[in-house]
């Protein structure tokens, strides 16, 4: 794999003011300089991406948290993801746990989602996920349906994407419950997850697919246990959410990826 370890800071509906923003990157900015090994992107709300992309030029990456299918047209409130394009944006973050949760996003439209990003010349983020109630009964026994339900999400979401295209895509894998809860996913369990994908990937294209496809790992990430998913568990990257908005601690994660 030749391409970098990438760290996506999703900041979430975080910070409320551009004071803020400007303190955070500036902070993150002047601890970061070259890394030869890690690519970073921020992945701020739509209302800053404009500011950041002047001050980031080069040195880090953008990514939107989110889009529209549609590149135009009457559809109040929506961004799509040729606007994004023409803001800096290289990537969009899409079908995170936490819109489907909240405004019901389904494959469908995820997989819409990824279409219109890709018809962009843009990379998708597409997060996958179980939930704890894939893994436990209500008694609390294991039912560990994660294969279930992480391969039906890998399923509907590539639906009608080419091999070819796949290349651009970028898999996070984010058990639900361990996002924002300070519960992460042990390396190891982590490390079965990216082999079901590789594998369901690998049967719905190819091995070569497979091996190629970059997949991340999110869900309560922190200085201490970063550095585990990427060396020992072989992620090629990283989705932070609560820790991405704290300079010092994204700074500390960032350095423990690349050394
Ligand atoms: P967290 O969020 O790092 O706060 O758990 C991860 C995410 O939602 O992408």
């Amino acid at each position: 794999m030749d391409k970098k370890t990438l760290i996506v800071a999703n900041w979430k509906m975080n910070p409320v003011s551009k004071k803020e923003v400007s303190r955070l990157l500036d902070s993150v900015k002047n601890e970061i300089n070259s890394l030869e090994k890690t690519e970073i992107v921020f992945a701020p709300p739509f209302v800053y991406l404009s500011k950041i992309s002047l001050s980031i030029k080069k040195q880090f990456s953008l990514a939107a948290q989110d889009c529209f299918w549609e590149n135009k047209g009457a559809y109040t409130g929506e961004i799509s993801s040729a606007m994004l394009k023409d803001l800096g944006c290289q990537y969009v973050i899409v079908g995170h746990s936490e819109r489907k949760k909240n405004f019901n996003e389904t494959e469908e439209v995820v997989n819409r989602k990824i279409k219109a990003v890709l018809k962009n010349r843009l990379n998708p983020i597409v997060c996958i996920g179980e939930e704890l109630r894939d893994s436990f009964d209500s008694q609390g026994r294991p039912i560990n349906e994660m294969n279930l339900v992480v391969g039906d999400q890998i399923e509907k979401s590539l639906i009608g994407i080419s091999e070819a295209r796949l290349r651009d895509i970028v898999i996070a894998y984010e058990p639900v419950w361990a996002i924002g809860t300070g519960i992460s996913c042990l390396s190891d369990d982590a490390m079965k997850a990216m082999l079901f994908i590789k594998k369901t990937i690998s049967k719905l294209y190819s091995r070569s697919a497979a091996e190629k496809v970059r997949i991340l790992y999110g869900g309560s990430v922190n200085s201490k246990n970063a550095a585990e998913y990427i060396k020992e568990a072989g992620f090629n990257g990283l989705l932070i959410g609560s820790a991405s908005l704290n300079a010092s601690e994204f700074v500390k994660i960032v350095k423990n990826v690349d050394e």
